[in-house]
């Protein structure tokens, strides 16, 4: 059977799975004539491209598939760098982002994290994702960058609106995106020009760029703003999403529901589980930049790949039963993160955040109920996974073992 997978059409943004099993049933990376494109399907395919080939494929030409088959801006920053520069750029914030580091942060995140659910438990019915999750995500983002606290919701809906798709829509490029980006955009200039008249002002991630000098090179405002917008973007989309996942799967499941919410050891399991069950880095795409072997295909510089993520997940090769959620399933190989150089710079942050964000719910409620008609996904080929997933909570004396 021929496989047309087009990653911006309706039904790979609707589904995608079912084009990602009959990709992988291929047996070898599936070729995208349209885009002159190679779609790395299968788990052994993403990881031996991740690990094996980083100097043959370039991340300068874009990473989302909007950059490299559409055109769209590739905003310079040292996400889309290579390496030896790629690696001095990512260490100016390294240290914070350490596991000894992220676990000094996790007193201040959990009060973040009470702050927001208190109103919310009050009031008995709300969204886990926007309601929830993502303000707290969005919260210690800024915190991270030094922006002032009241701005959280507003850059929260500027980047909700970069990243919104219409039905059929293909790539970032309509009024609303092109708009909110310009609006971000502005709003970050103009952040970055007041702390240059008042340096001792900047704090945290803006503090640590402005001053960095790397190969002699110091950022411009352009190039402030890139890497600031990524860090916003990169630190409050994808964790929350898979918080309100997790949510979600766990709300359809009464008995596994009553064990995780007595068992405070299953909130990582039941996050790791969500993850790989429904990645939400869809994909990232490279260019090769030398021809090269992989997995039976032979890739030639200039052609682009599709490292899919959310397919490697659901590979039956790699994971028994791909396709049931388990959350007491072990595996050796774990590509959530990715793997090689460009691992998730986050990952000890959003491992500990999803953790708080899930245990602090847990805790205060004795059960919850999903409010299934009006759950939503997010439409895109870039991200995947919950966007709504709206609750009523009961709460009755409660609190979960391990606490
Ligand atoms: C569920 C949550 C998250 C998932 C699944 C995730 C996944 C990923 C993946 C797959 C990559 C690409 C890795 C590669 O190229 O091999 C990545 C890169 C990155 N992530 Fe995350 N991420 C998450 C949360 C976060 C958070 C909270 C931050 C906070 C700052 C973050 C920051 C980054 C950065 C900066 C990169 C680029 C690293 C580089 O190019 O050197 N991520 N992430």
């Amino acid at each position: 059977m021929t496989v047309e997978y087009d990653p911006f059409s309706d039904a790979a943004m609707r589904n995608p799975f079912p084009l990602y099993a009959a990709m992988r049933a291929e047996g070898k990376p599936h070729y995208i004539e349209k885009y002159d494109a190679w779609a790395l399907a299968r788990f052994e395919d993403v990881w031996e491209a991740s690990q094996q080939h980083e100097g043959d494929v370039t991340w300068t030409d874009g990473a989302t598939p909007g950059q490299l088959f559409l055109g769209e801006p590739i905003p310079r920053a040292f996400t889309t760098m290579d390496a030896p520069e790629h690696r001095r750029w990512r260490a100016v914030v390294r240290k914070d982002y350490t596991p000894a580091s992220v676990a000094e942060q996790e007193q201040r995140f959990r009060a973040l994290a009470r702050e927001v659910l208190a109103p919310l438990l009050e009031r008995g019915e709300f969204d886990v994702y926007s309601d929830y999750a993502n303000r707290v995500f969005c919260l210690n983002s800024g915190y991270n960058l030094g922006l002032p606290k009241a701005d959280a919701v507003t850059f929260r809906a500027l980047i909700d609106d970069m990243l919104h798709r219409d039905p059929g829509q293909v790539g970032g490029g309509s009024e609303r995106n092109q708009t909110a980006a310009a609006q971000l955009g502005g709003y970050l200039f103009e952040f970055v020009q007041t702390l240059r008249a008042n340096p001792d002002l900047a704090v945290g991630h803006t503090a640590a760029y402005l001053n960095a000098e790397v190969d002699g090179e110091r950022l411009d405002d352009e190039g402030m703003v890139n890497v600031l917008m990524n860090f916003l973007i990169l630190g409050s989309e994808t964790t929350p999403m898979v918080c309100a996942g997790a949510v979600y799967y766990l709300g359809q499941d009464q008995a596994l529901r009553t064990q995780v919410l007595a068992d405070a050891s299953l909130v990582s399991p039941l996050y790791f589980e969500t993850c790989r069950y429904d990645q939400p880095t869809n994909m990232l795409c490279r260019r090769a930049v030398k021809d090269f072997g992989l997995g039976g295909a032979q890739i030639k510089a200039g052609q682009a790949l599709l490292y899919i993520y959310a397919s490697a997940n659901r590979d039956e090769v790699e994971f028994e039963r791909a396709d049931v959620f388990d959350i007491f399933r072990e595996y050796p190989r774990d590509l959530t993160y990715g793997t090689g150089g460009h691992k998730c710079l986050g990952m000890h942050l959003a491992t500990m955040g999803a953790r708080v964000v899930l245990e602090e719910l847990f805790n205060a409620i004795s059960d919850y109920e999903l409010l299934h008609e009006q759950c939503e996904r997010v439409f895109g080929e870039h991200l995947s996974g919950f966007a709504r997933v709206p609750i009523t909570v009961t709460r009755e004396s409660h609190q979960i073992a391990a606490k």
